[in-house]
């Protein structure tokens, strides 16, 4: 079974070269040092582990998805910051330290927010080792996954969802848009390479949307059964903000039933591709057994 072990020279590779791809930025303001203060020295970095998963197991070379790593891991960050605001989910910690508007101002951190997703796009269409097409195929696809009809949309139902109730159809939608199509993008990306089967390609992104909204279900059951210490943010921060989570809705034993069906059903869209690899199948359990 994977430890969180097995995601250490994923972690260690990411933090590197975050912590380069920032330290090219001018030091005209305190926006470098805030976005290291968001983007480094902390997270599960999933999401970067699963860019490279992707190449991997389509046969590529790590280094292909080093900027696609950074770029999940920036968006992701970025997203987090602002997620945390007082306009939104007003969370005083995250990771396990001040949330970026508690230590640095609101307004600093909604810029350095805006900047990290800026810088997102730029490692990508800079990065001269991949093709021009293959930089156009990931800036678009990742812009699709982040935007209105992706991960912000998914954050704008979010917020409209508060202290009223929505139907489960509803509610997955908007977790399939705020945490699923980023998650899924990542997995999903070593397809953009075109150098692998279509099928193989397919099977990666639809894995990526059940992972994805796997990921949310349990997001909303820690949020209600582990503690502060343990998650690095507020426990019961969707109760207090009156949150439509799968909690909320279907109760904790349905959201833990659905969330069974879910990892069942993402490990046998991989077997029947032929994709169930090692690594890919730890990851999984990996997320499964996760405690925060
Ligand atoms: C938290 O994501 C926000 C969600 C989309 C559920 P993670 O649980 O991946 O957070 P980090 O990166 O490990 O801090
Ligand atoms: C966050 O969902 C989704 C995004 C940041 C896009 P949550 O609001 O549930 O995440 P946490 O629980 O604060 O990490
Ligand atoms: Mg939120
Ligand atoms: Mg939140
Ligand atoms: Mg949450």
């Amino acid at each position: 079974m994977m430890t969180s072990d097995h995601l250490i020279p994923y972690q260690n590779r990411i933090e590197d070269q975050l912590s380069r791809a920032i330290a090219t930025l001018g030091q005209t303001s305190k926006l470098p040092e805030i976005m290291s203060y968001a983007c480094l020295g902390g997270g599960k970095r999933l999401r970067a582990a699963l860019a490279y998963l992707s190449v991997e197991t389509l046969g590529l070379d790590l280094e292909d998805a080093d900027t696609t790593a950074m770029a999940v891991e920036l968006i992701h960050a970025y997203s987090l910051i602002h997620d945390d605001l007082p306009a939104m989910d007003d969370d005083p910690l995250r990771r396990g330290k001040a949330s970026t508007h508690i230590a640095f101002g609101e307004a600093e951190a909604i810029l350095a927010g805006d900047a990290l997703q800026a810088l997102a796009f730029q490692v990508i269409a800079d990065d001269t080792r991949l093709s021009a097409p293959v930089r156009l195929a990931l800036v678009r696809s990742l812009a699709q996954a982040v935007g209105a009809n992706g991960m912000v949309g998914g954050q704008a139902l979010d917020m409209a969802s508060e202290h009223r109730s929505i139907d489960i159809d509803t509610l997955t939608t908007l977790h399939r848009l705020k945490t699923g199509a980023l998650i899924t993008f990542a997995i999903g990306s070593g397809g953009l390479h075109g150098r692998c089967k279509p099928e193989h390609a397919a099977a990666l992104t639809e894995f990526g949307r059940t992972l994805g909204l796997a990921f949310q279900v349990q997001d909303d059951i820690l949020d209600e059964t582990s503690n502060t210490a343990t998650l690095g943010k507020q426990q019961g921060a969707d109760k207090a903000q009156a949150k439509s989570t799968f909690v909320s809705i279907l109760g904790l034993a349905g959201a833990k039933d659905q969330l069974a069906i879910l990892f069942t059903q993402a490990i046998e869209g991989l077997h029947a591709q032929g994709l169930a690899t090692e690594k890919l199948l730890s990851l999984v359990e990996y997320v499964r057994e996760r405690s925060h």
